[in-house]
């Protein structure tokens, strides 16, 4: 039997919802397949833990993730810190800190859910954004100088490291060649950014060369967008800078019907430190303390921490619990129409888990 070491990290708003339904649905996995069992280890960063200690985290808080097989994250954001405290703080911290340099997207339509493309068949999104996540337009480097005075300026600049542009590049064509399609789309802005973007797409071109096996092409931001509207069956793995990506994946949630049901995984693909999964979705203040968020992108990045813990059955069996679940409209949250709350939707998905293996075991 393997014990896997979570940390969760439920931080603020739904996050402290969601993170605890996640948990429960994991403890329901190890109660119905002996062979994994998970010991957690809660720790309560976030708004609350700023106001009574002046930072989002302790400053030893990521040695004591270290030694954790995974981390599972709630969400940073508070209505009373500025949205760069929190972020930088907590979330930036510890995807920076722990060199969780692959922020990894999935999308697709789950069965029940009504997708707003109207002439999009489910099988015709089935996405993956590989987001790069240690460096870029959230690099940090920039500064304000004559602070408020009236010849104020400020600068945010994107920084691109070769060593960091090749890996997230090599992680995406890797990833592309898993996948059945076999195919990625390099996102790029190199006709108006000049410099960084026009190596971003030489490495693009010298790494493609070590997988021969996947098709490429290079796209636009911009046109991306109109892309995923207008012919979303041509794409199949993409690849993107930090903010870019940040963008195309919200696009790609709504349009695959919810920000509430998409996953990420920060990974660390060399598995020198933990990584760490959440929810897409965010803190969520208008619905937070209503017992109405929607668990399940929490769930599915749960299916994504057992993909990378290398159990692959069980994350199996808890996506297909998630799928019969989210096919049933009477099981929706508010995000998706319906009246469900977030205790109906981990109960029934709780009970799918129990009842699904024998439809994964051949017999
Ligand atoms: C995301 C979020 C964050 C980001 C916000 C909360 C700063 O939008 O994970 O996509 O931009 O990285
Ligand atoms: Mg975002």
């Amino acid at each position: 039997m393997t014990t896997y070491k979570i940390a969760l990290i439920p931080g603020d708003g739904i996050g402290k919802e969601v993170i605890p339904a996640g948990r429960q649905v994991l403890e329901s996995l190890s109660a119905a397949d002996p062979e994994i069992s998970f010991s957690f280890e809660s720790f309560p960063w976030g708004g609350d833990y700023y106001r009574a200690h002046g930072a989002m985290m302790p400053a030893d808080g990521l040695e004591a993730l270290r030694g954790k097989d995974a981390i599972l994250f709630g969400s940073a954001g508070d209505p009373d810190i500025p949205d760069h405290i929190t972020l930088w703080g907590l979330r930036l911290k510890i995807c920076q800190g722990l060199d969780q340099y692959a922020n990894v997207r999935p999308t697709r339509i789950l069965p029940g859910i009504d997708a707003p493309l109207k002439r999009c068949r489910p099988e015709d999104l089935n996405w993956v954004i590989v987001r790069e996540n240690s460096e870029g337009e959230y690099s940090g480097a920039g500064g304000r100088v004559h602070q408020g005075l009236p010849m104020e300026a400020a600068t945010d600049l994107s920084m691109m490291t070769r060593a960091g542009v090749e890996r997230i590049q090599r992680y995406a064509f890797g990833l592309a060649q898993s996948r059945p399609r076999k195919h990625l789309t390099v996102v790029t802005k190199s006709n108006a950014q000049r410099h960084a973007m026009v190596m971003w797409d030489e490495v693009a071109r010298e790494v493609a060369q070590e997988f021969p096996e996947v098709t490429w092409d290079k796209e636009m931001v911009d046109a991306a967008t109109a892309r995923m509207v207008n012919h979303p069956a041509t794409l199949d793995t993409i690849v993107a800078t930090n903010l870019h990506a940040d963008i195309l994946s919200d696009l790609a949630a709504a349009l695959a019907g919810s920000l509430g049901i998409g996953p990420t995984a920060n990974i660390n693909p060399e598995r020198a430190t933990p990584s760490m999964f959440e929810p897409i979705h965010g803190s969520a203040f208008d619905i937070m303390g209503k017992g109405i968020a929607n668990p399940i992108g929490t769930f599915w990045t749960a299916v994504m921490l057992l993909e990378h813990l290398g159990e692959i059955e069980a994350a199996r069996r808890v996506m297909a619990a998630i799928e019969r679940v989210t096919a049933n409209p009477a099981l929706h949250t508010r995000d998706l129409g319906g009246t469900a709350t977030t205790a109906q939707v981990t109960a029934a998905v709780c009970a799918q888990v129990a009842s699904t293996r024998s439809c994964l075991t051949p017999a």
